[in-house]
This record gives structure tokens, C-alpha cells and sequence, in this order.
């Protein structure tokens, strides 16, 4: 089968030298990229900037930030059989980038930020994708509610939320311990393990059920 992923961050610029992003390191889209490839399939990597290596024998894209990351995935999505959104892609982007660098001479700097196009939210309504779609809930509360929420909202087949309020698992950790809540009412827990061992059970799990 085929897979598009999306992985890392994305970077919103404010100048020529600075810019907003989060601190997603894109270890866990990393590590399923791998998994995939591992259980034999074709990989299309769309990753935000990393510090990690590209995984072997995938189709690595780099892109900065979500309006690139929206193209990349518009022009590729429906030659992937699932599609796994594992970014964290930044909600808002600044809306007038200054050409210069911002320099100090105020007490208060404003700026504005406009809402960046919703990616995993487009798959099924903009772009027309009618394989299996997989989205990432990165919550603090209320999981299953969220989870559940946005499965049904975007269109997903699943949704594998975390809880990113925990230090010990997640965001820039090794380790993970996610819930896969599918489309047919089912959960799944999988319990604290490594990012490699979580990806490789998350796909067998949506490629079986
Ligand atoms: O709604 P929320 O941002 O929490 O949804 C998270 C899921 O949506 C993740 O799978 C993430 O990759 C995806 N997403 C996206 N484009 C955005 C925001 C989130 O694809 N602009």
C-alpha cells in the first residue's frame, strides 16, 4: 500500500531570522514513516523541519511551513492509500511578514496572526481522499471527548490522541502512550513504549481493522 505522512512541526516566519513554530520533533511521523516502510510499504515522508535523519528508502518532501505543508499534501494525497497526519502544524501564521528584520525601537510589538488552512480537516471535503485517513490529537484535556470530536468533524477512520500535558511521553520524548479511537466506536490503548514500538502498532492496527 501506499502511505503519505505528514510529520514535525511547521515554521510560520515573522522576519527574515525569526519565526513561530512548536516544539514537536517529529520523532513519532518519523517513526511511522519507518514502520510502514518496514512492513513493506511505499512511504511519501512530508515533514516540517526536523532535526532527525530522513528514514531510509522513503519519498522524503520538506516543507517549512503549512501553507507549503497544505500544498505538498493537495498534489500528492490521492496517490496514497492512507494518509496519516502526524504534524504539528501551527494553527495561525503572522499575517504581514516584514521584509526587514523587526528592530527594537518599541516598548510593544503587535503582531497579527490569521488562521493557517486545516489540513487533515481538507483530505475528505477539498481534496476528495477516499482512503483510509488517520488523524493525531495532541490534547492537555478532556481526550476521548476531543478525540471523538475530531474524528467525526474531519472525516477520520482514526484518531490516535496523547496526552501532551505529561512530560514523561510526547512532545520531543523518546517514548509515547497514545488511545486509537476508530470510526466504528472501538479504542484502543496502547500503553507507555517507544515511539518505534507505538508506530509499528498503530499500523498494523489501521491496516487490520
Ligand atoms: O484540530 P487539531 O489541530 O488538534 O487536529 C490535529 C490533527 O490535525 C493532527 O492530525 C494534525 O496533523 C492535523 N492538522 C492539520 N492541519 C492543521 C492543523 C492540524 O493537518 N492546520
Amino acid at each position: 500500500m501506499r502511505f503519505l505522512i505528514t510529520a514535525g512541526p511547521t515554521r510560520e516566519p515573522i522576519d527574515p531570522v525569526r519565526y513561530l513554530s512548536n516544539r514537536s520533533s517529529g520523532k513519532m511521523g518519523y517513526a511511522l514513516a519507518k514502520a510502514a516502510r518496514n512492513a513493506g510499504h511505499e512511504v511519501t515522508l512530508i515533514s516540517g523541519p526536523v532535526s532527525i535523519p530522513a528514514p531510509e528508502s522513503t519519498d522524503l518532501v520538506r516543507v517549512e511551513t503549512a501553507v507549503e505543508m497544505f500544498d505538498a499534501v493537495k498534489i500528492r494525497i490521492n496517490e496514497a492509500d492512507v494518509a496519516i497526519f502526524c504534524a504539528a502544524v501551527a494553527d495561525y501564521r503572522i499575517k504581514e511578514i516584514s521584509a526587514e528584520k523587526i528592530k527594537k525601537n518599541d516598548e510593544e510589538v503587535t503582531l497579527t496572526l490569521m488562521q493557517n488552512p486545516d489540513i487533515l480537516g481538507s483530505a475528505r471535503s477539498e481534496f476528495g481522499f477516499t482512503g483510509r485517513l488517520v488523524g493525531f490529537a495532541a490534547e492537555t484535556e478532556n481526550v476521548e471527548a476531543n478525540a471523538r470530536g475530531k474524528l467525526e468533524r474531519k472525516g477520520c477512520d482514526f484518531v490516535v490522541a496523547n496526552d501532551v500535558s505529561r512530560r514523561d511521553i510526547g512532545f520531543d520524548r523518546d517514548a509515547n502512550e497514545v488511545i486509537l479511537f476508530a470510526a466504528d466506536g472501538s479504542t484502543m490503548r496502547l500503553d507507555r513504549a517507544s515511539k518505534d514500538e507505538i508506530a509499528k502498532a498503530i499500523i498494523q492496527h489501521i491496516l487490520t481493522r
